[in-house]
């Protein structure tokens, strides 16, 4: 623990964090960074929180940094110009779909994370589960559903399935189908709300995210919710998962994992950071559910704990998103 000098010190700048005094991050230490969370998607809440636990890592070692927060329209194109670059903390629509990184690619406002590309082919499920397959990254199999063809085509797939957005995160949406004719008011309710559905043969074993930052493999992490699946109050209500890292599971399965994340990383164009979500069945055998353009950023969330396992602190993390941000294109 350093005292309480080493921070007064700090804020009145005539000391340097050693972070920062890393030639890696050296560069950082003159910029402002707008910090853009909260938005407009269900997962504003949670980007808020992904939005405060960056700024205050920013701030612990000495850079300048201020929340944009798209809500706000008046301010919001004002604050950008204040920035000399971007922390892009925004989680869900508008954020990981590529609609802001469009906006900001075409106005040369360096931003960190991935592009406009990358995002959008990420995002959505259909579309990154067709690049999973071509990857020869295993994907559960599914169905897509739409207002005309929903009800045959959701009970005549064989259950246990899971019904998702296209395009949702943080679970919002999500449920599990065990009888068809049970479900079936639930999932007329859910194509008129989201018009387009997946349907996903259920995976039943251990839930596995991998993380990614820059070119580095993070550790997996092992997830295990006290509930039927790692839903929106299992990953948002303390003690309700219990989380292993690095997962206990044997080193060539983690192996796999890991390269199949990267393969799906690399190829989809992600850039800087990222988190894939996994299932591993009763045999051992990993399936790709999803990746995370954006993922959850807060000092509880996944990708920071898999980092720690490794000695990467929050800070640090924060830093090297930073840093690959400044590299030239196709870097990590
Ligand atoms: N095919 C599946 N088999 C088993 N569990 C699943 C499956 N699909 C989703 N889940 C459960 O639902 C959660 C959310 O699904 P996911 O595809 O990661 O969407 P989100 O973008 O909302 O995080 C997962 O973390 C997992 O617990
Ligand atoms: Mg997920």
């Amino acid at each position: 623990m350093r005292g309480a000098g080493y921070l007064t010190g700090l804020k009145n700048g005539f000391m340097k964090s050693p972070l920062l005094s890393d030639p890696r991050f050296a560069s950082l230490e003159k910029m402002k960074v707008g910090v853009v969370c909260g938005g407009f998607s269900a997962e504003r809440r949670i980007s808020l929180r992904s939005g405060r636990a960056v700024i205050r890592a920013l701030k612990n070692v000495g850079v300048r940094a201020f929340p944009i927060d798209p809500e706000n329209r008046r301010t919001f194109m004002k604050k950008i110009r204040k920035a000399d670059i971007l922390f892009l903390a925004l989680h869900g629509k508008g954020g990981e779909d590529g609609t802001l990184q469009k906006m900001l690619e075409r106005r040369r406002v360096p931003f960190t994370g991935s592009p406009f590309a990358a995002c959008e082919k990420s995002f959505n499920k259909k579309i990154s589960k067709r690049h999973f397959l071509r990857l020869g990254v295993p994907t559960p199999d599914y169905a897509v559903l739409d207002k005309r063809n929903w009800r045959r085509k959701a009970a005549a797939f064989p259950v246990p399935y899971f019904v998702k957005p296209l395009d949702g995160g943080s679970s919002q949406g999500v449920f599990l189908v065990e009888d068809f004719r049970g479900s079936v008011e639930k999932l007329r309710r859910s194509i008129t709300r989201f018009g387009r559905l997946l349907i996903e043969k259920r995976i039943v074993g251990r839930e596995l995210t991998a993380g990614l930052l820059g070119d580095l493999k993070l550790p997996i992490v092992e997830i295990k919710p006290s509930r039927i699946f790692y839903d929106y109050k299992a990953k948002y209500t303390t003690g309700m998962t219990a989380y292993e890292v690095p997962a206990r599971i044997p080193a060539k399965v983690a192996r796999k994992i890991q390269s199949f994340a990267y393969r799906v990383y690399r190829d989809l164009g992600l850039k800087g950071f990222s988190r894939v979500d996994v299932m591993l069945d009763q045999k051992n055998r990993p399936y790709v559910l999803e990746v995370n353009s954006i993922p959850g950023l807060t000092e509880f969330s996944l990708l920071p704990k898999a980092a720690r396992a490794v000695g990467i602190s929050f800070e640090e993390l924060c830093l090297r998103v930073l840093k690959a941000a400044c590299e030239p294109k196709g870097k990590n």
